[in-house]
């Protein structure tokens, strides 16, 4: 058996990137509009400062405002809902994104709800979050998007293909699902409770890996040909006292039995922030109502 293909989401979103750039361009020249994006961080969370302080050095990368907002972890929920209503109030702001998670004291689902649907990039307000259950147009979540965009590129049509999603996630599992569900794909959505889990996955073309568990899908799991999207990202301590990434999958099993997969890192990291670059030009054009100008992106 031949090794499985290595699918390069490095690759694919510096293109994607590119073609933000262009349409940024584009917006620019022809309608002198800048597609902004604003950012909230509250409090010292280290991953969220680097996730955070990456999301505007590629938004400023391809030609957006960047509006960054960092609040001390004390701040009160009214405070951030007030910043939130200024916010979607400004006409130069397209996208908002607040990191998550948020400190204990702030309820996440009342500031997701605060944010105006159609600047909600990260496509979690409930109104989005309808809008793709039932087959409408609105804001698609950046991680599931990005791996869908990886698979339609390996694959082409998916359909009647079937597909696994394991992990249940309002941010990844249960998105991802409804998009696979789009392409007309037989979809399994798989989580801590399922039964003969590794029966399921071998059953499927396509598997998500999205439940954060340091390789716990193995190669075993694997139908010979499938295509695997792992959307893990998970630090262990390795014994010399250093640490790697690994992904939700055991790559080097899996590998020797998929016909593509994702490496981690270099996989669909990449491609959610080069999404949520996507949604804000995306949010910009419908905003300003310049119909047509967000397809095919
Ligand atoms: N924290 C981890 N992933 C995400 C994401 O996709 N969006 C937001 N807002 N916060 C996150």
């Amino acid at each position: 058996m031949t090794e499985a293909k290595i699918i390069d989401g490095n690759l694919f979103s510096a293109q994607l990137r590119d073609k933000v750039a262009q349409r940024v361009r584009d917006m620019g020249l022809r309608h002198r509009i800048t597609p902004g994006l604003a950012v909230v961080l509250v409090g010292e969370d280290p991953a969220s400062q680097v996730y955070v302080r990456n999301k505007r050095k590629r938004a400023v990368e391809v030609g957006m405002r960047s509006f960054e907002h960092t609040l001390e972890t004390d701040v009160t929920e009214h405070e951030l809902l007030t910043l939130i209503a200024g916010l979607n109030d400004d006409p130069e702001v397209h996208g908002i994104l607040v990191q998550l998670p948020l400190p204990k004291h702030i309820d996440a689902q009342k500031v997701i709800e605060a944010i105006r649907p159609d600047k909600d990039v990260d496509g979690f307000h409930p109104w989005n979050v309808g809008m793709l259950a039932s087959g409408g147009v609105g804001m698609v979540p950046c991680t599931p998007l990005g791996s869908l965009m990886l698979l339609k590129d390996h694959l082409g049509s998916l359909t009647g293909l079937k597909a696994i999603v394991v992990g249940r996630s309002n941010i990844v599992g249960k998105p991802m699902a409804h998009l696979l569900l789009r392409e007309d794909c037989t979809v399994t959505i798989a989580h801590s409770r399922t039964r003969d889990l590794p029966d399921e996955v071998r059953r499927a073309d396509i598997v998500v890996a999205a439940v954060g568990r340091p390789e716990m899908v193995r190669g075993d799991w694997i139908k010979p040909g499938a295509t695997v999207i792992d959307v893990g990202i998970n630090r262990i301590a390795l014994p010399d006292g250093k640490s790697k990434l690994v992904g939700d999958v055991r790559f080097d099993e899996a590998k020797q039995v998929a016909g593509a997969i994702t490496p981690v890192p270099g996989g669909v990291g990449p491609m959610t922030i080069a999404c949520l670059l996507r949604n804000t030009v995306v949010a910009a054009a419908r905003q300003h109502r310049l119909h047509g100008e967000d397809e095919g992106i």
